[in-house]
């Protein structure tokens, strides 16, 4: 990670960043104004981050498997779950955008790669009629969010331990057809690739996959930079912190860069 190039990423998406009056195409209006802009009361995620809150003040430390990038802040293998808490899971603001934008797709089957303590998987799911596949390779932070999932009562995710490299392909040949996705696991050029050819294997029209921390580095910004030409992708969305694409074929291909 290099804070020059977040620097120069963030100031190029502030000068091209534009709001509704630059949308045209009716679906990217709707979602911005409906989705993106309209946050709703944040009472509603209170047990949420009441969960996170906890956290962040937890003296715990645990052991993690190292699977390649994703740790901006350290680079040992023992990590304080405080810390975790603190830098390595999607900040609220996001996490609450996510779920408004599966109520909005009334999205079905989810998929989540990278569960860290289940923060934002908690999210995902709280759309109670949404199933939730959440994939992470730590067994440490396995155990951690399976008694977050069973504290909370959560019977719609679906926690499938170990390197997604493996799990990732055996779960498409038997999953149903994914209608949204959010990809938050080894933020790397090519595992990015591969986790995305795999994951539009199973796309349809109306699905959504949301990709994290596309400007945290040279290697995620071309990853996002390959995803949005791909020919199977007809509209993005880049909010900075989250890039979202489309693939209905019947909008013409668009990219947006938008304020958020
Ligand atoms: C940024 S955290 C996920 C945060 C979570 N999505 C949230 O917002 O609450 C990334 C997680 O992906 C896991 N991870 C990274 N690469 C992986 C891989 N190849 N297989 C399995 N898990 C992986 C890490 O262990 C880490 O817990």
């Amino acid at each position: 990670m290099s804070k020059l190039h977040q620097i120069s990423s963030y100031i190029e998406y502030w000068l091209n960043a534009v709001d509704q009056h630059s949308l045209h195409a009716p679906f990217v209006y709707e979602l911005y104004t409906k989705v993106v802009k309209n946050s709703e009361d944040a009472t509603t995620y209170r047990h949420i981050e009441a969960l996170r809150e906890k956290f962040v003040h937890s003296s715990k430390n645990i052991q993690l498997e190292d699977f390649g990038a994703g740790s901006a802040v350290t680079k040992n293998n023992i990590r304080q779950i405080s810390n975790i808490a603190t830098y390595g899971v999607t900040q609220p603001r996001y996490a609450q955008l996510i779920h408004r934008i599966s109520c909005f797709l009334e999205v079905k089957h989810a998929v989540e790669l990278g569960t860290a303590l289940g923060i934002n998987t908690l999210y995902m799911a709280s759309k109670r009629d949404a199933q939730v596949h959440t994939f992470e390779g730590s067994s440490q932070l396995c155990g951690i969010a399976r008694e977050v999932f069973a504290g909370e009562g959560m019977t719609n995710i679906h926690l499938i331990e170990g390197n997604i490299d493996d799990t990732l392909p055996e779960f498409i040949m038997r999953s149903p057809a994914i209608d949204l996705a959010f990809i938050d696991a080894n933020h790397r050029f090519i595992p990015t690739i591969n986790y995305f050819e795999l994951l539009i294997k199973k796309a349809h029209k109306a699905s959504c996959f949301i990709f994290d921390d596309i400007h945290w580095s040279k290697e995620m910004e071309k990853a996002w930079k390959h995803i949005i030409q791909h020919y199977s992708v007809t509209l993005s969305l880049d909010l900075y912190q989250l890039g979202l694409v489309f693939f209905n074929p019947e909008l013409r291909k668009q990219h947006y860069v938008l304020q958020f």
